[in-house]
């Protein structure tokens, strides 16, 4: 057979393109992921900052590449690392304070979390970590040193396809609200109250991203919060052991008002995409029934003896500590190990962020 001439080869090329086989864009769909939020996606920026909430020692991040710990709550990656992977971006989010890294390495995402933090300034007063205010300062140089280096087009088409990450709201209900012997906000709010308050400064920060450029944003629910080890250490005198049936019901009462808060800003914003991204049910499932997900333990966590410890507590030190984090639900006693993160992330992916983005 004669070797096909060009226009041949054009017509061939337009079928594939017609027909879908060939990708014409090169540029992925999603070209970064920003984050906002707490521990849960923080990924080094309390390494810098005056608290007594961090991770950047071992064991934290035993399983991360090269067993480095990097401030991630963690024994490895955290579900934005998995998020920006599976859209094709790179397999780990940057921490925009960590001095390792600059403007060049954040083209492709960058995150601005701190563990400890919450939608309510007060809570991040209690560990003295960033507040949801500063992230958004941050995000605003951001923002300027991203244009000086990309310029603006390019700059401002990465920021308005972005995929943006919101996770926090724990802190505000067990290291606020909920805080023995009296939390600040408890004297002046009820619960009711205090849900609606957070669910309007949510509210109130996805405006301001919006007014910022964002367009994609992932609103990230809170987990079955009464289950936390800690939180079941804390039961002790009540229920020993068990969760917290109280605050669970918070977390799935308010990741419920966040639902809705999602649809009315789609409605009331131009040209956002904002979807729900809740871990509560499935996070539950895996809590009760550990085996079912290749899990042998839920209710104490791998760091120690696995009733208390955390940040500094959580230390090479620490007695007992698992050998194989992978057959525990949670790594310290506020935080999930790798492999829960990561069949969190993969099955919010496959539900709720990947139909919508990509
Ligand atoms: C939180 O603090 C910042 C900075 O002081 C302030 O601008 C903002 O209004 C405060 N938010 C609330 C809800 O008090």
């Amino acid at each position: 057979m004669a070797p096909l001439r060009p226009p041949a080869l054009f017509i061939v090329l337009a079928l594939l393109l017609i027909l879908g086989v060939v990708d014409p864009v090169t540029e992925a769909k999603i070209p970064a992921v920003i984050v906002f939020g707490d521990s849960s996606v923080d990924s080094g920026n309390n390494n810098v900052i005056a608290t007594i909430l961090k991770s950047n020692f071992e064991p934290y991040g035993r399983d991360f590449y090269g067993g480095r710990p990097t401030g991630r709550f963690s024994n490895g990656r955290v579900p934005p690392d998995f998020i920006s992977e599976a859209f094709g971006i790179k397999a780990s989010v940057p921490a925009y304070l960590d001095p390792a890294y600059k403007i060049s390495d954040f083209t492709t995402g960058v995150c601005f979390a701190s563990a400890g933090t919450g939608y309510d300034n007060t809570t991040s007063h209690v560990l003295n970590v960033i507040p949801l205010w500063k992230e958004l300062e941050y995000y605003k140089e951001y923002q300027e040193k991203l244009r000086q280096y990309l310029g603006k087009d390019q700059a401002n088409y990465v920021l308005s396809e972005a995929l943006y990450i919101v996770s926090l709201g724990t802190n505000d209900f067990l290291e606020n609200y909920y805080l023995i012997p009296v939390g600040v906000r408890r004297a002046q709010f009820s619960l009711k109250q205090y849900k609606e308050f957070l669910v309007g400064l949510a509210s109130n920060f996805i405006r301001e991203i919006h007014a910022l450029g964002a367009r994609k944003i992932s609103l990230t629910g809170l987990p079955p919060m009464g289950c936390l080890p800690l939180e079941r250490t804390a039961n002790f005198f009540r229920r020993p052991g068990s969760c917290n049936e109280e605050y669970n019901t918070a977390a799935k009462d308010f990741n419920g008002k966040l639902r809705i808060a999602t649809r009315k800003l789609n409605k009331e914003l131009p040209g956002l995409k904002m979807v729900l991204s809740d871990p509560y049910d499935l996070f539950l499932q895996i809590i009760t029934k550990p085996s079912s997900f290749g899990f042998e333990v839920a209710e104490r966590a791998c760091c120690g003896t696995g009733f208390y410890e955390m940040s500094y507590l959580c230390n090479k030190h620490s007695l007992f500590t698992c050998m194989d984090a992978s057959k525990f639900v949670f790594w310290d006693s506020f935080h999930p190990t790798e492999r829960t993160n990561k069949i969190l992330s993969d099955a919010l992916l496959k539900s709720v962020l990947l139909p919508a983005f990509s």
